[in-house]
């Protein structure tokens, strides 16, 4: 790629000095091995493409990779085509390393600028771009040049920092830009002083408590230090989505943008949220929880067909499509045969005996109709079989438990 990075850009000043996420020493450490990036088809494939059987030898680009997710993805990937483009030599110089150590032949790396994407004269079926889009001095264009490569039928998976969860940060940001603090190791240490200092109610508290990434230096100034920021609400993302003529397909964790797992089904709110559109229902639930520090979703181009991807659970062959647990689902099936379902910060969840006995027959390859013939649940008809289990599956995957393939995915 041949786009300079304009000198004396403090974005790219940050990440040539504070190289981030915390560089991986070995993919093939067993610890590192289960941790996916939230947008690998392994995780979310089902869900970009439900119509049709898992697909292989994917072109897939991570734009502003950082140091680890490019060759993550072509590790986890072998079959697969990965491109990695960073403004960051420091950062590509890691991807770099990881490629040599696990001879990554199905990846390559560029130093240039997501704006610039085209360059490359590529397209690709799966586009990451995951903590990213939102440091760019517009994020609207970065969007529209990713949607220019991401090819008719592709995936696009974002994430974007979340208005609401990250006021307390914006309100520290403020504080240390008004003392002058800026990204040397002293300005870090002098961060993680205040940070020790800080109230227990102060409106950053929980998100530093949540983070993950401020347990190394890199994560502290990316958090507290950056030039350069902005978050987004749900309507947000839908917006910038929309100005690139992408649509949203999907959450990554539906759980937080509809109410099953936040309150309880006969609460007075519960029942006027059911009365809401998506869209509304997803800004509805938002406001109520408050702390949504990010938005991770995925995205596909608005002249893709929704019949392709839109989950109808009204469908008439609705038993004839797959129930498939999302991957990291974590679940644990009692002796007595009862299953909870466990996501956290959520309490868990105890599914009734009915539906526990068809959800431990979900095994990623059996019909909805086979999990439910499998489970020794009776039901007067097979009308009221059907209705059921619309009922149960809606409410596991409006849970983030459960993805459901169309029967044209299933290769019998
Ligand atoms: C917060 S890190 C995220 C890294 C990676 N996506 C991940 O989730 O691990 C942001 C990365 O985006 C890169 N970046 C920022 N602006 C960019 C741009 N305009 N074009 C390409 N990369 C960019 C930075 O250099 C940095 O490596």
């Amino acid at each position: 790629m041949t786009s300079p990075t304009p000198s004396g850009d403090p974005v790219q000043a940050q990440y040539e000095q504070w190289v981030y996420p915390e560089p991986i020493r070995d993919l093939s450490d067993p610890q590192v091995r289960r941790v996916r990036d939230a947008g690998d088809p392994d995780v979310l494939g089902h869900a970009y493409w439900p119509d049709r059987p898992p697909r292989r030898g994917l072109h897939i680009l991570i734009a502003g990779c950082g140091s680890n997710a490019a060759a993550r993805y072509a590790f986890h990937h072998p079959e697969a085509t990965v491109i990695g483009v960073d403004l960051s030599e420091a950062s590509l110089a890691h991807e770099r390393r990881l490629k040599e150590q696990h001879r990554l032949d199905n990846l390559t790396l560029h130093k240039g600028r997501i704006e610039d994407i085209e360059r490359l004269g590529l397209s690709f079926d799966l586009v990451d771009s995951t903590g990213v889009l939102h440091h760019l001095p517009e994020p609207e264009r970065g969007i529209q040049a990713l949607a220019k490569v991401l090819r008719p039928d592709g995936a696009m998976f974002v994430m974007l920092y979340g208005a609401y969860g990250r006021t307390g940060v914006y309100m520290l940001q403020r504080l240390f830009r008004m003392l002058g603090v800026g990204q040397s190791p002293a300005d870090v240490a002098f961060v993680k002083q205040v940070l020790g200092a800080l109230k227990m109610d102060h409106p950053a508290r929980a998100y530093i408590e949540s983070a993950k990434d401020i347990h190394f230096d890199a994560g502290i100034v990316d958090t507290f230090l950056h030039p350069q920021d902005r978050a987004y609400t749900v309507a947000g993302c839908i917006d910038l989505l929309d100005r690139a003529g992408l649509v949203l397909q999907g959450w990554l964790d539906n759980c937080y943008y509809y109410p099953e797992w936040q309150m309880a089904r006969d609460h007075p709110l519960f029942e006027r949220l059911s009365r809401l559109p998506d869209p509304q229902l997803w800004q509805a639930m938002e406001l109520f929880h408050g702390r949504i520090s990010v938005h991770s979703f995925f995205a596909c181009h608005r002249t893709r067909d929704p019949a392709s991807y839109r989950i109808d659970f009204a469908r008439p062959d609705f038993m004839a499509m797959a129930p498939m647990r999302r991957m990291g689902l974590v679940c644990f099936t009692g002796t007595d045969g009862t299953v909870a379902l466990e996501r956290a910060p959520f309490p868990k969840i105890t599914l009734r005996d009915s539906h526990a006995a068809i959800f431990r027959q979900v095994d990623d390859r059996k019909t909805v109709g086979e999990c439910f013939r499998a489970s020794g649940v009776h039901a007067e008809s097979e009308e009221i079989a059907a209705s059921f289990c619309r009922g149960m599956f809606r409410d596991l995957w409006r849970l983030g438990c459960v993805d459901l393939l169309f029967p044209s995915a299933l290769a019998r």
